[in-house]
């Protein structure tokens, strides 16, 4: 049975890019699960570009979309990665207009979702005593940018989970690292009208958005390193500084 890197959201921009870096990377000994929601076609191409690869819907926002993903990765092999990478960024609800329906949408999406999904991949994982889980987190966890109080919560969080996941599954072998894009230009950010955008890389050191590459490069470090756990390792181009 092969040992498998789960990509959630690997139909987004993000996980593309991460989907097709870890096959690379590890020279395809990692077989590579492409999880979606909706976009069934990115899926299917992002697949097509990764040989051994499969790819599974679920909507992770569920504990039966959750169970689906685990059970269908457990049926082709051992899960070694477990990339917790969908998200969705709206709705964007000004501090006084934040509502519970949305509440409810963004958490149970960002955060609530790589919890358990954490929880129920690192029982597996800690049968072999061998895996990594790497959280995408955002430089919105710690910045306020009008409108992000919902979506700068849910990685807010995901980054502490991320930090006390580590300190309990290290002596049990495994590694929990967090990765904070800045702004990358996927679809979550190609609405940004041209003004917004030009405000926003005033505030980045090196007046650039990023590109999934980038988030892809350093999402594979993490894997790779085996010294790295509990970290939170920026790839915003300065934003946070
Ligand atoms: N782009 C940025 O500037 C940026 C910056 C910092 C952090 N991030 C983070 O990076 C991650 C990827 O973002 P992206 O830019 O690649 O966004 P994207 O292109 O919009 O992709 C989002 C992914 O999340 C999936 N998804 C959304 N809701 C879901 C649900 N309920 N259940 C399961 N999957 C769901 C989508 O699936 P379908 O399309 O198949 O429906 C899609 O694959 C997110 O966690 C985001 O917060 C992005």
């Amino acid at each position: 049975m092969a040992d498998i890197a789960v990509v959630t959201g690997g139909s987004g921009g993000i996980g593309a890019a991460i989907a097709k870096m870890i096959h690379a990377k590890s020279d395809g000994q990692l077989t590579v699960c492409i999880h979606y929601n909706g976009n069934e076609a990115a899926a299917k191409a992002v697949a097509a570009e990764i040989p051994g690869s499969f790819i599974v819907k679920a909507d992770l926002s569920t504990g039966e979309g959750r169970k689906a993903l685990l059970d269908a990765v457990l049926a082709k092999g051992t899960p070694f990665c477990l990339i917790n990478n969908a998200g969705i960024d709206k709705p964007h609800e000004p501090a006084l207009m934040v509502d519970e329906a949305s509440f409810d949408k963004i958490i149970n999406t960002n955060l609530r979702a790589p919890l358990f999904l954490m929880r129920d991949f690192a029982k597996e994982m800690a049968r072999n005593e061998a895996g990594v889980i790497v959280n995408i987190s955002s430089v919105l966890a710690r910045k306020a940018v009008i409108g992000s109080a919902l979506y700068r919560a849910s990685k807010a969080a995901l980054e502490a989970l991320t930090m006390q996941f580590a300190a309990e599954l290290g002596p049990k072998g495994l590694r929990v690292v967090a990765v904070a894009p800045g702004f990358i230009e996927t679809a979550m950010t190609a609405g940004i009208p041209e003004d917004q955008r030009a405000g926003i890389k005033k505030d980045v050191a090196l007046g650039a958005f990023g590109s999934p590459d980038a988030v892809a490069e350093t999402v594979w470090h993490a894997v790779e390193n085996q010294y790295l756990n509990g970290a939170v390792i920026a790839v915003d181009g300065g934003m946070h500084l």
